[in-house]
């Protein structure tokens, strides 16, 4: 039988090159995950996801659509991939953020969380259990573990009690799904959380529990939430020492292309974040030249293609200045362009990273490329 993860290549030090194998298909890493929060990746559709910008792997989020569409239309529809017509490999978030970040007031108790809902005020409630009967009918490949996500900063006291929390949830994800089986025919993996904010005790302590609990892949939660960027990369450095080494890592939310490309040297293979799409939206446009804002005056007559370095279709198709004139227009085809061209660079990104992972020179290409990504044009 196909392993789950097979790893092709260790660098120098902790990067890898590795591939996951899922019943949707098999996802090259390191690897970058669109988000699609509500079944939708924001202004972008299916088959530019998919052709265009080469995504492997997509985010779908718990929280979100048990509120819309709701639990009943999704299992009507058979799961996620058949009602937004993906037939590419998914991921969905267990809701333990957004019910933390989004959720208009929440109350968290041993058994799990009672919120109301950001959209209408209604009353719901969260916990390991209803998170993966969510999960399993939503249908990702890959599912995660319901956690509390701490607000940084927070005091050691409160961290490490809702640390505990969260391997006590992991406890009751893994009881459950062992007892609830797949619906859909294609199987689904749990990637338990390691939390503990920026304490190294205490992430040393949640990533030996999440290591001990033997699932196929791990993720690390609890950062990109305001801490100080060395932080983050210390945290994410301690972590992914402790964390199985034959096992894909998930580093949650994070980030810059910079922070992508720094997270593969510690050795994560997997990473999200809204930001290509979320900023796209605001003119902001991430390039292997460094980063522009889409609605400065500069570009007004530039007639050069949007990116000449791009893989996009979008980035030859159109000129700086047409894409400028669309967001000073506040034409939707502006957010729409940005969000694909952000996406393709991402996919990019990761792309090339792997083929330096595999040439065996990633450390001394990142530490040469940063500067020119963090560059404002
Ligand atoms: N997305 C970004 N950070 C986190 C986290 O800590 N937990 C979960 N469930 N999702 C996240």
């Amino acid at each position: 039988m196909q392993k789950f993860f097979e790893i092709e290549k260790t660098s120098e030090s902790k990067a890898r090159a590795g591939v996951i194998n899922t019943d949707h298909g098999q996802i090259q890493t390191p690897i970058f995950m669109p988000v699609g929060t509500v079944a939708s990746v924001k202004t972008v559709h299916q088959r530019e996801l998919k052709e265009d910008i080469k995504a492997q792997i997509i985010l779908g989020n718990t929280y979100h659509l048990m509120l819309r569409p709701t639990m009943d239309i999704m299992e009507k529809a058979a799961g996620l991939h058949q009602f937004m017509n993906w037939d590419l490999p998914i991921l969905t978030d267990s809701g333990g953020y957004q019910v933390f970040s989004l959720a208009k007031s929440r109350k968290i108790t041993e058994e799990g969380v009672k919120f109301k809902s950001h959209i209408d005020g209604s009353l719901h409630f969260m916990s390991p259990e209803v998170s993966m009967q969510i999960q399993r009918q939503i249908g990702a490949d890959i599912f995660m573990a319901f956690d509390e996500c701490i607000a940084y900063p927070s005091d050691y006291n409160a961290v490490k009690t809702s640390m505990e929390l969260t391997h006590r949830w992991l406890k009751r994800c893994i009881t459950w799904t062992e007892e609830n089986k797949e619906l859909y025919g294609h199987k689904q993996r749990l990637f338990p959380i390691v939390q503990g904010s920026c304490y190294s005790d205490l992430r040393k302590i949640s990533a030996e529990v999440i290591s001990e609990a033997g699932a196929e892949g791990n993720a690390i939660g609890g950062l990109s939430v305001g801490e100080p960027e060395p932080e983050m990369y210390r945290i994410t450095n301690e972590v992914t020492d402790i964390l199985p080494t034959d096992k894909p890592r998930y580093l949650m939310g994070v980030g810059t292309p910079w922070n992508i490309l720094e997270s593969i040297g510690f050795g994560v293979d997997m990473m999200d974040c809204v930001m290509p799409t979320r900023n796209a939206r605001n003119a902001m446009l991430f390039t292997w030249q460094g980063v522009m804002n889409m609605k400065n005056e500069r570009w007004k007559e530039d007639f050069s293609p949007l990116d000449e370095f791009g893989t996009s279709f979008v980035d030859s198709a159109y000129s700086k200045a047409y894409v400028r004139h669309l967001f000073v227009s506040k034409e939707y085809l502006a957010k729409q362009i940005a969000s694909i061209h952000n996406l393709a660079f991402y996919l990019d990104l990761v792309k090339v990273a792997r083929e330096h992972i595999v040439a065996g020179d990633f450390y001394q290409w990142k530490d040469s490329i940063i500067p020119q990504l963090k560059t404002r044009l």
